[in-house]
């Protein structure tokens, strides 16, 4: 069960505008095994989405780039894939998205049915019949909590959480081998979320996938991930399981400051706190740590020369000066 489906390596990726360059991700390195959940925290411009993104080869045409690193999945390079084989082998087949605007996903001439219709048809590798990939439309509707009736309507007749949940139940419906779930239960009131994280479970018990999750809710990533990320400003400033990220003891001072403070499993802290100061320019990423002009842990060496990974244990690594060898780690609890 532990096969490693995606592999990154060292991504970095450029959104390249008319009049300036944003680093929007920074050597980013991540694995994420089958039949595990990797999830994402960090705020809002960190890069989640576009990290995301160009695993599925869908960074803006004429802006993204990808500038450097390495995206496996399984031992397939995705960027040396053909378009054919992106587009049969890998999108939809293997790996699933739910985006994090639920319209970018909704086709808004075709109705909610035909649409789910479709991306069953599209999968249907058992040969159901017509009558039979039309009952597992209402049941996926139903599952998700949607009238099944409610199937010949079109998106925009739709509230955002019933929209969001049509977009969960097409990429579930598939069975993917991966299933990249951005920001996945946001607009959804707290009984759906529960529905919607539970049927990601079940996916999950059934074919093994592996989800990678990102989302604001720190309970969620309790709840919900075997490992997790703290993405600052296009780079992973800690990384561990999940014990490893929640457990009191030694942490990047970001992950301390979105946390409040770090809580325990069990503890009912889910929101992100919000940390004073702003993300840097990501056109003009100053040389030292990028955290620097918000830590208040920051020495004139921060300022000036960029933190390299330290290893804490096998899972567990920080982003961070404090923690580099000769430098004295500090606990803070
Ligand atoms: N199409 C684009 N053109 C130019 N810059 C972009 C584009 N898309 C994103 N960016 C920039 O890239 C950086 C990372 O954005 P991204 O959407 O990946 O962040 P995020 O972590 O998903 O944030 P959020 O939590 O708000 O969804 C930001 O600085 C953003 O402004
Ligand atoms: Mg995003």
């Amino acid at each position: 069960m532990d096969e490693i489906l995606l592999k990154i390596e060292d991504l970095f990726i450029e959104y390249q505008t008319e009049l300036e360059t944003v680093r929007a991700v920074n050597g980013v390195s991540l694995e994420v095994k089958s039949g595990r959940t990797l999830g994402i925290v960090g705020e809002t411009g960190a890069g989640k989405t576009t990290t995301c993104l160009s695993i599925l080869r869908l960074l803006p045409d004429r802006t993204g780039r990808v500038t450097g690193g390495n995206i496996c999945f399984r031992d397939k390079n995705i960027y040396s894939l053909s378009e054919e084989e992106m587009r049969t082998q890998i999108c939809g087949e293997k790996i699933s998205m739910i985006f994090q605007d639920p319209m970018t996903s909704l086709n808004p001439v075709m109705t909610v049915g035909s649409q789910i219709y479709e991306a069953l048809k599209y999968h249907n590798h058992e040969n159901k019949t017509r009558e039979e990939l039309e009952r597992r439309v209402d049941e996926v509707l139903e599952l998700v909590g949607i009238p099944a009736e409610r199937k010949t309507e079109y998106p925009h007749q739709f509230s955002g959480g019933m929209k969001q949940r049509v977009v969960i139940a097409i990429a579930l419906a598939c069975e993917p081998e991966l299933l990249i779930a951005d920001e996945p239960t946001t607009a959804l009131d707290v009984t759906v979320q529960a529905q919607v994280l539970a049927m990601m479970r079940d996916l999950q018990k059934k074919v093994g996938s592996a989800i990678l999750l990102i989302t604001h809710d720190l309970g969620v990533v309790a709840q919900m991930c075997d490992d997790a990320l703290v993405m600052y400003a296009g780079e992973i400033v800690e990384s561990g399981s999940i014990e490893d990220i929640f457990t009191p003891g030694s942490h990047h001072p970001y992950t301390m400051g979105l946390f409040g403070a770090i809580p325990d499993l069990d503890s009912a802290v889910d929101r992100l706190t919000p940390i004073e100061g702003l993300m840097p320019d990501p056109t003009k990423l100053p040389d030292g740590c990028y955290f620097a002009d918000r830590c208040p842990y920051a020495e004139e060496l921060c300022k000036q020369i960029h933190p390299t990974r330290t290893s804490l244990s096998g899972t567990h690594t920080i982003l961070c000066h404090r923690f580099s060898e000769g430098l004295k780690e500090v606990s803070h609890e």
